[in-house]
């Protein structure tokens, strides 16, 4: 077996490498470019329940250490992505997570109900994408436990037995309280962490470089801040007895970067700025991370997570 092969969540992965949500499209634009076989598990964009168009242009611009985006969750919405879709993601040689957006509770419950149905047994994993804003009280699900719990346990309950990743916004001063809610309510993986919230702003029109004042901040510029709140949300999950198997997402462009998240305590490795720099990424850190886990002389990669120590 592959010294990189592991288990998220009960799913059998080959290598951790798992394209991130809204960077693959819904998973088939990908695999034309870089073969699924290179990815562990390909994120579908987040569906939700009605088509979006998103956000007036420019949705992305490039900055010196990353990306910074607003795209706001444009996708097909829920009928079309299940008849157009569900049977291109068939065809892709990966495991496959369909990630679930909403502006209401509904909304979530409406698309986890769906990815849960046995017609969609080709997501052997979803992904709640919680940096969506509530319609009724304005405020992000990500942020404020109460809402956080009751999106999770509601969509989970929708789910089935499917096994669900929450993904936590980093927008929040207390990630780790989140993180523990959100697994009380019923998490069974987290992946760390979407964007984080940011502006970047023309001198000369005086106006922002992207179509809103501010959007979410991604690549190599958030790395070591994702890996510092990856290594909080692992230590306090295991001080409250309640550690569930985590995704590292945020920055990785090497194996370096992909090595520091699993030290940190990842099992999964998110890649998103990334596939757009360079589609030979996932193959030169797969080979990386190989050879990195044959000098620590482990047997397998799954040896090395969490065992970092200041
Ligand atoms: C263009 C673009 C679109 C994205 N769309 C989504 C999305 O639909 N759902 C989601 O959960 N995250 C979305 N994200 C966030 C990524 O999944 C990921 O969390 C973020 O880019 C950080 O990882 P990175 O630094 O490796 O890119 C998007 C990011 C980018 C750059």
């Amino acid at each position: 077996m592959s010294r990189l092969a592991t288990t998220l969540c009960g799913v059998s992965l080959r290598n951790p490498l798992i394209a991130a949500a809204g960077t693959a499209g819904y998973g088939p634009e990908l695999a034309e470019v870089i073969p699924g076989s290179r990815f562990g598990a390909i994120t579908t964009k987040s569906i939700t329940p009605e088509s979006r168009a998103g956000n007036a242009p420019w949705r992305v611009t490039d900055l010196p250490g990353g990306m910074l985006n607003a795209i706001g969750l444009a996708n097909l919405g829920l009928e079309r992505f299940l008849g157009e879709m569900l049977p291109e993601l068939k065809k892709i040689d990966s495991v496959m997570i369909g990630s679930i957006a909403g502006h209401t509770i509904e909304d979530y419950v409406e698309v986890a109900a769906a990815f849960g149905d046995p017609a969609a047994a080709v997501l052997q994993l979803v992904e709640l994408n919680i940096s969506c804003p509530n319609t009724a009280s304005g405020r992000q699900f990500g942020d404020d436990p109460a809402l956080l719990s009751e999106v999770v346990s509601a969509s989970k309950a929708a789910l089935g037995s499917k096994p669900m990743l929450v993904k936590l916004s980093p927008g929040s001063p207390d990630l780790p309280e989140l993180a523990v809610a959100a697994v009380r309510a019923g998490a069974d993986g987290l992946t760390v962490s979407n964007t984080i919230p940011a502006m970047s702003i023309d001198p000369e029109t005086r106006r922002s470089r992207i179509g809103r004042a501010s959007g979410g901040l991604s690549g190599p510029a958030i790395h070591p801040i994702a890996v510092r709140i990856l290594h909080e949300v692992h230590t306090r999950l295991m001080d409250e007895d309640c550690l569930v198997p985590l995704v590292g997402l945020g920055g990785v462009l090497s194996w370096v970067d992909a090595a520091e998240f699993t030290l940190v305590g990842a099992t999964g490795i998110g890649l998103g700025t990334a596939l757009f720099i360079d589609p030979r990424a996932p193959r030169k850190i797969e080979r990386g991370l190989d050879a990195w886990v044959r000098r620590q002389g482990a047997t397998g990669i799954q040896d090395l997570v969490g065992t970092f120590e200041a």
